[in-house]
């Protein structure tokens, strides 16, 4: 069964990574949601997609120049007009608490593949542990190197590979970067790939998938999970296709 995953919250509809997008993706009954970190000045963990605040807040800067109290007085929906009001920047630890008590999955992508932010990586796993959701919990990375260290570091976390072009020899690759499965750029996935990743116990979750004629693509080829930024369109689609 192809689960559901809100990507960066429902951010389709409501400002990507806020607490507003993760309650909507709830409130539309996605399986898990997805969303991205980066580390502050003072080494907090922060939920945002970009290095710099400046797309998606009324700030500018960036992420690794600024404090963590500084950059809770940003406006993380400031683009969308006054209709979600003032929505802080999440830390991660804020999204945690509240996903413990829900049955949503998690995912969350470390994004440490243009700036390094070291100690991101056992940050990230503490907190993941500190909330015992441990078996709830993917971590992805466009930096290989990075979830070969959490293997490593928390062998209990599932880790996924994030890739945009097709690899070669992608399963001696996945192999030898131990990790539990792929999260390919879905104009990639065939039915053949998500076979082949299945019958070497390997999830495929590809990224990111919004119109229907897509979806139903990805349901046919029983991929393990979508991320999307339209759970609720997801869901009907899922329900409408046989
Ligand atoms: O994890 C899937 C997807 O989120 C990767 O791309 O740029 O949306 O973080 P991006
Ligand atoms: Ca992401």
């Amino acid at each position: 069964m192809t689960l559901i995953f809100a990507h960066r919250g429902a951010a389709g509809t409501h400002p990507e990574n806020t607490m507003a997008a993760f309650l909507e993706a709830e409130r539309a009954g996605a399986d898990g949601i997805e969303l991205d970190v980066q580390l502050t000045k003072d080494g907090e963990i922060i939920v945002i997609h970009d290095e710099t605040v400046d797309r998606t807040t009324d700030g500018s800067g960036w992420v690794r120049d600024m404090v963590y109290r500084d950059l809770r007085k940003l406006n993380a929906a400031a683009k969308w007009n006054g209709r979600y009001g003032h929505c802080p920047i999440p830390h991660l630890e804020e999204v945690l608490a509240w996903l413990e008590p829900t049955r949503l999955f998690v995912n969350i992508e470390l994004k440490n593949n243009l700036i390094a932010y070291e100690t991101l990586e056992q940050k990230t796993i503490a907190l993941v542990r500190r909330y015992g959701l441990e078996k709830r919990t993917i971590l992805s990375s466009f930096n290989h190197n990075s979830m070969r260290f959490c293997r490593t570091a928390a062998p209990e976390i599932e880790t996924a590979l994030l890739y945009m072009e097709p690899l070669y020899d992608p399963w001696t690759y996945v192999r030898v970067m131990k990790a539990d499965g792929v999260h390919p750029y879905h104009r990639t996935v065939t039915a053949a790939f998500v076979a082949d990743a299945h019958c070497r116990g390997l999830a495929v979750r590809p990224f990111t998938i919004n119109k229907p004629e897509a979806m139903k693509a990805m349901f046919a080829y029983g991929v393990d999970a979508i991320f999307t930024d339209d759970p609720r369109r997801a869901k009907e689609c899922k329900q409408k296709t046989p």
